[in-house]
């Protein structure tokens, strides 16, 4: 496998990874965190082989459990589930049983019964991946809950921090717009302070959470001081869905104040922008910075597959045994 190739190498000699599950980075300790981008390096270099396949999971059977919308992640993990050899089944709960009453423990019980080694879940509902770990015997992977935590995201945008930056250790980066609802903000607020980065968070009073602060971030409602000050800015898209009332008054005064703008890219010629997506273009991004190449919102992509096939290997059970 990869040996550590940056300044954010684990720092324990002995280190052994011994997680079963990745439920949040909350569980996860520095050297975990930088033993799966650690191990990420060599997944991103087997995709750019002429056939980017590995046998690691052959007889392995992941089943995807969807109950809600999802394009990037989705893909993501089916296709590393595929590259690397696995029986995959996809669970979308739009066309299941749940439309018929069927509830989440009974519709999990049955798929398990079928004999599978992990899940895969997106749920709206914070800590359905923590009541999956209980009650199912397979490694359970959070693919997103509600506006908990989306672990596999932050994992891939530090990769991609480190790949443009060097290193996360000492990085300033600002994320920008809908921090109350957003669960991608907390994993990355976890695994960016594990690993000894400079945290802003900035966005309308009305989008901060009361006690972001006691996080370990810095709290901001100035755009352009942030912009300023840091190394890497990353735009959340603004989850309308999620908000019971209007919270800014309209979609123009948010780009107005909170919106990133070529100007800005003028202004600041060593910032990088990075978004999860979905992008709302002339929300959080104008269309030509997303398209600019100073944003990375493909490489994130990309690095996402690479990241969610190291973290589908660590939690196989396959570690003993060569990858390919
Ligand atoms: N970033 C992200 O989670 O995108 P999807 O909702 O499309 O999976």
């Amino acid at each position: 496998m990869s040996k550590p190739s940056s300044a954010d190498a684990v720092s324990t000699p002995d280190y052994t990874f011994g997680q079963q599950h990745l439920i949040g980075l909350q569980d996860y300790s520095a050297d975990d965190i930088r033993f799966v981008l650690q191990q990420s390096l060599y997944f991103r270099e087997v995709l750019n082989r002429p056939v980017p396949k590995l046998p690691t999971l052959r007889d392995k059977t992941i089943v995807n459990l969807f109950y809600e919308n999802s394009t990037r992640t989705r893909i993501s993990f089916e296709l590393a589930q595929k590259r690397m050899g696995a029986d995959v089944v996809n669970f979308s709960s739009s066309s299941s049983s749940v439309n018929k009453g069927e509830s989440l423990k009974d519709t999990i019980r049955n798929i398990e019964s079928m004999k599978i080694d992990m899940v895969v879940v997106r749920h709206e509902s914070p800590g359905v991946p923590q009541f999956l770990r209980r009650c199912v015997d397979a490694a359970i992977i959070n693919a997103g809950d509600g506006a908990h935590e989306h672990p596999t995201q932050a994992l891939l945008d530090m990769f991609s921090m480190q790949q443009v930056k060097g290193q996360i250790k000492n990085l300033k980066v600002v994320i920008i717009g809908d921090i109350l609802h957003s669960r991608v903000v907390r994993s990355n607020i976890i695994g960016l302070t594990r690993l000894g980065a400079e945290v802003m968070v900035c966005g309308p009073r009305t989008m901060m959470p009361l006690f972001v602060h006691e996080m370990g971030v810095t709290v901001s409602h100035d755009l352009e001081a942030c912009l300023e000050w840091c190394d890497v800015a990353m735009a959340l898209r603004i989850q309308l869905e999620r908000q019971k009332g209007a919270l800014f008054p309209s979609l123009r005064e948010y780009h107005e104040r909170f919106g990133i703008k070529m100007k800005h890219l003028e202004r600041y010629p060593n910032m990088t922008v990075m978004h999860p997506g979905p992008v709302n273009r002339g929300v959080e991004l104008a269309g030509d910075v997303a398209d600019s190449d100073r944003a990375i919102i493909l490489n994130q992509v990309t690095n996402g597959l690479a990241v969610r096939m190291a973290v589908l290997y660590l939690l196989s059970g396959r570690m003993d045994e060569r990858v390919g």
